[in-house]
């Protein structure tokens, strides 16, 4: 787990402003702060790839490079997964990508809810780096839901999970339910996940503040 909150950055920033309900009425400065943390922690995740030398020619000669692996897939969790997406994706232009609907299915008079996937667009994953992208980690059932939905296009060789907040509970089970090779990079942790599965503090919820 790569807990960027630790570490105090301009990062801080982007998320005091994605929590803070004055701020949250502009919903372009949210997905924009969303996106930017994409930006960060896809930077931060591209301290992990493998970096083959590769020959590049200048106008005035030739240097070996060390360049990022390209076999990338980055895979957006509709629909608060947009921005953070389009984040990573203006650093990692070459990323193949998956797109991948999730909702909750609240059953009748219950507080309890299913997490239903009913849209899925992707390359092979297989012996990829798979980079599955959702700004909320509640309960984990998401995550859990999408892996198992993408294991018919193929094995991936390593995943990065890159969320934006985090309740304890949820870290903890995707912790537990996914393989070794999983890195988890989050800009910050809350400790408390409601009867609803909502995060507290947390930020509310995304996709509403992103798409009304
Ligand atoms: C929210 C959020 C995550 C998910 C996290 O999505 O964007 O995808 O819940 O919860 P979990 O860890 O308990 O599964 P929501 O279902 O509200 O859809 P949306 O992105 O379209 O708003």
């Amino acid at each position: 787990i790569h807990n960027l909150e630790t570490e105090n950055s301009i990062l801080n920033q982007f998320i005091a402003e994605i929590r803070d309900t004055a701020i949250q009425r502009d919903a372009m400065r949210f997905r924009r702060n969303i996106e930017r943390i994409g930006e960060v922690l896809g930077y931060e995740l591209s301290k992990t790839l493998t970096y083959p030398e590769e020959m590049t020619q200048t106008p005035l000669g030739a240097k070996e490079i060390s360049v990022p692996q390209k076999d990338l897939v980055l895979c957006a969790i509709l629909r608060a997964g947009l921005p953070l997406h389009q984040g990573l994706l203006n650093y990692f232009d070459q990323a193949e990508n998956a797109f991948i609907s999730a909702y909750r299915d609240h059953k009748e008079n219950s507080d309890d809810f299913d997490v239903v996937v009913s849209y899925l667009a992707s390359p092979s994953i297989e012996n990829k780096v798979l980079i599955l992208i959702d700004p909320m980690l509640a309960t984990g059932k998401t995550l859990e839901n999408t892996m198992k939905a993408l294991k018919s296009h193929g094995t991936p060789k390593q995943i990065h999970i890159v969320s934006v907040i985090g309740s304890n509970k949820g870290v903890a089970y995707v912790e537990k339910i996914f393989p070794e090779n999983t890195h988890l990079w989050i800009a910050a942790i809350d400790q408390e996940l409601n009867s609803k599965g909502y995060i507290i503090p947390g930020l509310g919820d995304a996709g509403d503040l992103s798409y009304g």
